[in-house]
């Protein structure tokens, strides 16, 4: 499974005396809470928002969430996250396929491996490699986006990336390490394709939101595209380490591994609901709404995976049950003439 190679690869790189120092990280499923056009950090208050997202976490997510009055916990009645105090929100782009006819299809998402949800994200916490460093988790109110809704080209989405999957299993290299890229895969991905998008680890100990939702958090001095985890030294502008989020986002386009559904020319037929066909669009945002300080506490335990003595969990059933209805009203689901948003696309 994914998190032992990722745990893997830090203990060799870390392996010189150090075995001790094991990577700690939450991973869990955040089985799907609504498809819609709604995006209330960069468009707060917008209905609908420019283009579509797949949202997971607590389900007093909305159009407007004011950081300063929208209170996560108190406002949720449950969480669609396996950890039950998490209400926080997550969301990304949603992929589409689109046919020989011009017409667009949503790509259905399906739990990483070992994992149960309806479509939705898993999502992962990642804790200071070192036994004994702590990190600092997020305060109410906090908030961040990584990658760019806008962008064309390589560089803009630093640690933004696809993978295509083999049947079962994981391919061996580091997430956003070759052969991973930022565009969509070229062909069929027998296991689906995976987007991965891991969010920077540190942050500027004052701001807990930055007029591009992203200049208040950084990554580490020298961290590349494929570290994992707040590995490295934080500059002084923004010295608190954090814990690193990660999502991972599961597409099942194996329905659609058909050459007679291709396009003729051979090119691949995945688009983003940004209307974005090469892939360098793919984002993530965070809302951050852990009840109390349960974050911290599981950040202290160094808890592993999607089981931790000092946190409460909801079985798959229960956390599955947690959804919410659509307010903006339009098709998502069928054979489309165009993508939400994006009418004059191709
Ligand atoms: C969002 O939820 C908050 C808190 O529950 C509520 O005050 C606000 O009116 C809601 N906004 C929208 C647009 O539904
Ligand atoms: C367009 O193509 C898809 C996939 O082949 C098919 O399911 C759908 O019915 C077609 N729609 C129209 C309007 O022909
Ligand atoms: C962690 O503990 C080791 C051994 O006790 C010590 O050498 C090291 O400096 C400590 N690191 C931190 C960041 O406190
Ligand atoms: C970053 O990389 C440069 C060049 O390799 C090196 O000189 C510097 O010490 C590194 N800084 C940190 C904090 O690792």
């Amino acid at each position: 499974m994914m998190w032992k190679t990722i745990t893997l690869a830090l203990l060799v790189k870390h392996a010189l005396g150090q075995i001790e120092n094991r990577m700690a990280m939450l991973r869990f499923e955040c089985s799907q809470l609504v498809v819609e056009r709604l995006d209330p950090l960069v468009n707060p208050g917008m209905v609908p928002s420019p283009h579509l997202h797949q949202i997971v976490g607590g389900n007093s997510f909305n159009a407007s969430m004011n950081p300063a009055t929208h209170d996560l916990p108190s406002a949720s009645t449950c969480t669609s996250c396996s950890f039950s105090e998490d209400f926080s929100n997550y969301w990304t782009a949603v992929l589409f396929f689109r046919a020989r006819n011009g017409t667009y299809k949503r790509v259905p998402q399906m739990p990483s491996e070992g994992l149960k949800g309806n479509g939705g994200i898993t999502v992962y916490y990642i804790a200071q490699a070192s036994k004994n460093a702590t990190v600092t988790a997020f305060k109410p109110g906090f908030r961040m986006l990584i990658g760019d809704a806008a962008g064309t080209g390589p560089g803009t989405a630093r640690k933004v990336c696809h993978r295509c999957m083999p049947t079962s299993g994981d391919n061996k290299n580091l997430n956003c390490a070759p052969p991973d890229t930022e565009t969509l895969p070229k062909d069929f991905c027998v296991g689906g394709i995976r987007s991965v998008i891991t969010f920077p680890t540190c942050w500027d100990g004052k701001n807990l939101d930055s007029p591009d939702h992203k200049s208040h958090v950084t990554y580490a001095i020298n961290s590349t595209a494929f570290d994992v985890g707040p590995t490295g030294e934080c500059p002084a502008s923004h010295p608190v380490v954090i814990p690193q989020v990660m999502y991972e986002v599961m597409w099942d386009t194996r329905p659609f591994n058909d050459k007679e559904l291709w396009p003729k020319d051979g090119s691949q037929p995945f688009v983003w609901s940004t209307g974005d066909q090469l892939g360098y669009s793919s984002h993530g945002d965070y809302v951050f709404g852990w009840k109390d300080d349960s974050l911290q506490r599981a950040m202290d335990a160094r808890c592993d995976g999607d089981a931790c003595s000092v946190m409460k969990s909801q079985s798959a059933e229960e956390y599955m049950k947690c959804t919410k209805p659509k307010t903006v009203e339009e098709d998502v689901d069928g054979w489309l003439t165009s993508i939400p948003g994006n009418p004059m696309l191709f």
